[in-house]
This record gives C-alpha cells, sequence and structure tokens, in this order.
C-alpha cells in the first residue's frame, strides 16, 4: 500500500519537578492515566547530574516499560509522552522525547508544526542532524540554537515557539538548568499541578488528581516555567507575566474525565469546535493524494454506517455541487449486493469509519480491493483495521469519542469532506479561484461559528427538549445537503431517546408521511438561507396548516421562519449552504441529548446500542 496520510493529533504529555523522590516513578504513572489520548509509542527523559536520560520506545506503556524499566530513571525531574497516531509506523526514532544535536534539550511535543519542512530544510541548511521524521524535532533544534548563543532556557523555548505555525502543548527539559521545565500551550490543551511535593504538568486533569487537587488552567499562547517550589506563567508573543490562579479542583478523577459535563456526550458535542478545527489541519500531501486516485477512476463510492454514512450523504452533495463528481453514497450492508457486479479497477471506494472497525465496513472494503479497485477511507483511530486496508487514508482529530452516539467525529468526517470536494473543485476547474477562496475561508471559519453556535443555543434547546420529551414521534426533514442532517438528528433521538424518529426529504414528505400529521406532531425543519429554503418554506406550510409543531434551525435573523415556528432555534447567519450541516446538526444532536436525560436515561451507552460494531 503506499501514500498512507497519518499525523500525529493526539497524544499526551506529563512531568514533574520535585523535591525529592523519583520523578520517572510518577511520570510513568501519569502517562498511563493518559494512555487513552494515544498507545503507540511512549518515552520518558529525566535530568540527573548534569545529564539527560531519555528511555522511549514503540507500543504501549507497559510492553516498552517490560523491555526498558522506565522506572530506574534517575532524577528529580522529567517530562514524558504517549503518542497516538504516526507518521509511518511508530517507531523507537519517532516515539518522544526527542532531543538536539549535543543533548543540550528534551522535548515532548503535542500537535501539529505546520511548516515544520521548512524549518527542518533551514536548521539541516545550517548542519543540524536530524533523528526522526517528526515536526517535534525541530522545536529541539531551534531550543538549541537558543542555547548556544547564550540564552536562558526559557528565553530559547519563547524564540523557538514563536517561529513554529500550528499547535503545540510542549514541555522542555536541559541539564543547563536541571531543576525546571519549560512548557507552554497553543490549541492543545496544558494544565499544572501544584503538590506538597513538587509541582506537575499534564494534557489533562484527570492524570494529575491522584497527585494534587490544586491546579493552575494554562490559556492559549501561555508559557510556564516550572520547578518543585512552584510555577510563573508568561505570554509567549511578548514575555508579560501574567497571573494564572491556582484553582481548587473537587472533581472526582471519573467526573474529571468528563471534563465537568454530566456525560461524554454532551462533553463531546462542546468539544466539536476544537475538533474540526485540528481536523482541517490536514496535512495538503494526504488530500492530493486522494484527489488524485479520485481523478483517475471512473467510479466513486462512498462506502459506510450509522452517522458514518450520512456523512456519505452529505460528501456526495459536497462532490457533486463543488466539484462535479458523481459519487454514490451506499451503506456498507448493501454495498456487494447494489454495487458487487459494478467493481473493477476503475473503481474507487471512499470508506468513511469513526472506529475503523465496524465489520459491514471491512466487509465492502475487503469485497472492493479484491476486485481490484482502490481504497480511501477516513477514520478517527489511527492504526485501526481500516487504516491497513487502505491505499489513502486520512484521520479526522477528534480525539477519542466515548459516548455511543457519534457526534465530533461526524462533524469532522464533513469537514475532511468539504476540504476534499474543495480541492477537487479547483483542480477540475469547476470552482473559480475566488469562489474557491470564499469558501474555503468559510470553511476554516466554521470552528468559530460553531462556538457561537453553542454558547446561544444549548439552553434553550434543553427548554424545547423538556416540553417535547415525551411525544411520541418526530419527523426531522429538509432538503438537498441538509436530508443528510435531518436523517442524522433523527438517527440521534433515536438512538438515545428511543423516541421514533424519522429524517425525511421534505419535498417527499407530501408522498406518504404527511398522513400521520395531527394536532401538535413534533416536525423538526432544518432551513438554511439558500437554494432550498423557498421550496422548503412551502413544505413547512404544509405541516403547519395540519397541525404540526414546528421546531425550525435557521438563520438566527430569519424572521420569516421564526413567524411561523412554535420553536425557533437560530444559527449564526451567512454560512454556505454546502457547510451548513457541520454547524446545523449541533442543536439537533443537543436536543437529542436532553431528550434523553430527560428521560432518565444514560446518553452515553443508550440500550441495544455498541461503540464498534464488529458484526455483520
Ligand atoms: C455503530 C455506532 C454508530 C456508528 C456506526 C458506524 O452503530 O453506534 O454511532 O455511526 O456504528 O460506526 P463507524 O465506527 O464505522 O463510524
Amino acid at each position: 500500500m503506499s501514500a498512507k496520510g497519518a499525523y500525529q493529533g493526539l497524544c499526551g504529555i506529563f512531568g514533574c519537578t520535585l523535591i525529592n523522590g523519583s520523578a520517572a516513578i510518577i511520570i510513568h504513572e501519569g502517562l498511563k492515566k493518559l494512555e487513552y489520548r494515544g498507545y503507540d509509542s511512549a518515552g520518558l527523559a529525566t535530568v540527573h547530574e548534569g545529564k539527560l536520560y531519555v528511555k522511549k520506545g514503540k507500543g504501549k506503556i507497559d510492553e516498552i516499560h517490560r523491555l526498558l524499566n522506565f522506572d530506574d530513571l534517575p532524577g528529580h525531574v522529567g517530562i514524558g509522552h504517549t503518542r497516538w497516531a504516526t507518521h509511518g509506523a511508530p517507531s523507537p526514532q519517532n516515539a518522544h522525547p526527542h532531543s538536539d544535536c549535543h543533548g543540550l534539550v528534551a522535548v515532548v511535543h503535542n500537535g501539529i508544526i505546520e511548516n515544520f519542512h521548512q524549518l527542518k530544510e533551514e536548521l539541516e541548511a545550517k548542519g543540524h542532524v536530524f533523528k526522526s521524521r517528526t515536526d517535534t524535532e525541530v522545536i529541539c533544534h531551534l531550543v538549541e540554537e537558543g542555547l548556544e548563543e547564550g540564552l536562558s532556557l526559557k528565553e530559547a523555548v519563547k524564540r523557538a515557539l514563536l517561529k513554529l505555525s500550528g499547535s503545540f502543548a510542549v514541555a522542555v527539559v536541559s541539564p543547563l538548568e536541571p531543576d525546571k521545565i519549560v512548557c507552554a500551550r497553543k490549541e492543545c490543551p496544558l494544565v499544572l499541578g501544584l503538590g506538597e511535593n513538587g509541582t506537575f504538568f499534564s494534557s489533562d486533569l484527570p492524570a494529575l488528581l491522584w497527585l494534587t487537587n490544586k491546579a493552575v488552567f494554562l490559556y492559549d499562547g501561555d508559557l510556564a516555567v516550572i520547578s518543585p517550589q512552584g510555577y510563573s506563567v508568561e505570554r509567549i508573543e511578548n514575555g508579560e507575566p501574567v497571573d494564572r490562579a491556582v484553582e481548587l479542583v473537587s472533581w472526582s478523577p471519573e467526573q474529571a474525565e468528563k471534563g465537568g459535563f454530566p456525560h461524554f456526550m454532551l462533553k463531546e458535542i462542546y468539544e466539536q469546535p476544537q475538533a474540526v478545527r485540528n481536523t482541517l489541519r490536514a496535512p495538503r500531501s494526504y488530500l492530493e493524494n486522494m484527489c488524485s486516485v479520485i481523478e483517475g477512476s471512473s467510479k466513486l463510492y462512498l462506502v459506510a454506517c450509522g452517522t458514518s454514512y450520512h456523512a456519505c450523504l452529505a460528501g456526495s452533495y459536497m462532490l457533486s455541487r463543488l466539484a462535479a463528481i458523481d459519487a454514490k453514497p451506499i451503506l456498507a450492508s448493501e454495498f456487494s449486493e447494489w454495487c458487487g457486479n459494478l467493481i473493477d479497477e476503475k473503481t474507487t471506494l471512499l470508506a468513511l469509519s469513526q472506529s475503523g472497525e465496524t465489520a459491514d465496513t471491512l466487509d465492502a472494503i475487503k469485497m472492493a480491493l479484491e476486485k481490484g479497485a482502490k481504497v480511501l477511507s477516513i477514520t478517527n483511530v489511527m492504526g485501526s483495521s481500516i487504516t491497513r486496508l487502505s491505499h489513502v487514508y486520512i484521520g479526522t482529530q477528534a480525539g477519542p469519542e466515548v459516548g455511543v452516539a457519534a457526534t465530533k467525529t461526524f462533524t469532522s468526517q464533513l469537514a475532511i469532506l468539504a476540504q476534499l470536494s474543495l480541492m477537487l473543485g479547483l483542480r477540475r476547474g469547476i470552482l473559480e479561484a475566488e469562489e474557491h477562496r470564499a469558501l474555503q475561508e468559510a470553511l476554516l471559519n466554521v470552528p468559530k461559528v460553531m462556538d457561537f453556535c453553542l454558547g446561544n443555543v444549548g439552553q434553550l434547546v434543553k427548554s424545547i427538549a423538556l416540553r417535547y420529551a415525551y411525544a411520541p414521534s418526530f419527523y426531522f426533514l429538509s432538503r438537498g445537503i441538509n436530508v443528510a442532517t435531518a436523517l442524522e438528528g433523527a438517527l440521534k433521538l433515536k438512538e438515545i431517546s428511543y423516541i421514533h424518529a424519522e429524517g425525511y426529504p421534505a419535498g417527499e414528505s407530501k408522498h406518504g408521511p404527511i398522513a400521520l400529521i395531527e394536532e401538535g406532531f413534533p416536525c423538526v425543519f432544518i432551513v438554511p438561507k439558500g437554494e432550498v429554503r423557498g421550496r422548503l418554506l412551502g413544505n413547512v406550510m404544509e405541516m403547519k396548516t395540519r397541525g404540526a409543531s414546528i421546531i425550525s434551525v435557521a438563520e438566527e435573523d430569519d424572521e420569516e421562519v421564526k413567524a411561523f415556528s412554535q420553536d425557533f432555534i437560530g444559527v449564526p447567519s451567512g454560512l454556505p449552504e454546502v457547510l451548513s450541516p457541520i454547524v446545523y446538526v449541533v442543536p439537533l444532536q443537543l436536543l437529542a441529548y436532553y431528550a434523553a436525560v430527560a428521560r432518565g436515561n444514560d446518553p452515553d451507552k443508550p440500550r441495544n446500542l455498541a461503540k464498534s460494531v464488529t458484526v455483520t
């Protein structure tokens, strides 16, 4: 298989500066608590008596520990890393911590350095020798340069970080300044912990709670220096000191895992802006590889199950509208019957799967491979079966999704499909450069729009859900690309609230579904401004005149829709219709969530369903 694509997104970092005792033993334990963030390789670095000690390897933490014994690393100060997703195979060279040419620093990093190719070329031209294929290693060499020029560790790190574009949570140790760790964050999580016996940092709070309940949450753009006695924080951009207060955390470790949300599903709904933001950083080269395969094929199928299938539906619309590509969306469980005899070497299958393990999807892929087709995939789990079966794959960077009902992985899948369609549209001359630029800009702005939407609609949707939580049945209706959103809204409600719900193309609703409408029947309409709005309003009226209760999701300033809705959920205006599902689905996820909770169900573990369905 060639042209595989995966990049480092999640990962966990942990470290400590202790008054006394073994840093390695504490870091080892901390990393195990972060292992959910990644488990393809891990490593530790400590500083002791003017020397740097590093142990790292590939595999799970326990496996590496059995071989190398992390716990005998000497010293009170150290950093550690557990890694998820890799560029190429996981290997000891690519495992963190990384170091520079002369053993002056060790670095652990979570995030993606977007300009690392360019920085690496510049550093290599100056004679730096790279030992890994990671983006992280450029940080080591940049800090090394600063130290060699006589800068302090803090100043050298700060100057290095200012050269990076992308995201990071990073921590650096050096035998030159042995009793401290310099750490910083931009768009990746990082929290400090203050204990009796020292100061700690971690990618997340739950991994600290066994040590202390005193936490300092760093902000984007903060740099902290920690020592056994305490911490100081300043801004990376200008070195201005800032006060980041110590917070006393009363969460139990289990509550903390949910980030203070009552359920994983709600946490994951609120994580969507960040998940989409991270996902939109997919390197161009992976998208280009996919485009080339698609352009070289005569048939394209989009294949998946459940929520991922709804992403296929929206993706097929995007490919048609933006790139004039005919992509047939088909349920994986139906694929061989419907399309089996149509597959040949010129066929491409684009498979979507959050888990990368869904048996129906894998079966469809295997069948297509046997017939010589090309397989592309989009998944949230690097190293899953689907990544091994695909010619090219791209990872959504949503982080682990624990709630059974898919939320952030769905919107992340849509983000990649939109990027792919835009790129194909430009390459094929379907989109003018200006139109492409405007849509690309709108797509990059989607996380912000999602943020606004989440900030505005939460309480409103909760109150609507409470009123309708015992309705026996719901319709979700729209036209065009938001038929996919309607189907997804209905699926979410069904899955976790157990209320019967159907998603339907609104234009088709007069051919059957309308027969069920009577006084108070809840009909959720997704009404973006755009091409479909006019005809959709006609469908809304058909339902309303027969007594349906109209719950609409529309642009916040759409007074006309507001006027004939019992309940109106406004989302920020101005989003192009072709991108609208990524935002419009959010209130529907919340509706399902709050209805489930109102009915006393556990939305994270709905009855009869599984997160990953490995039977056909
Ligand atoms: C199960 C899950 C759904 C999911 C579907 C497809 O049914 O409960 O939430 O959408 O599988 O899963 P996949 O991992 O392939 O996206």
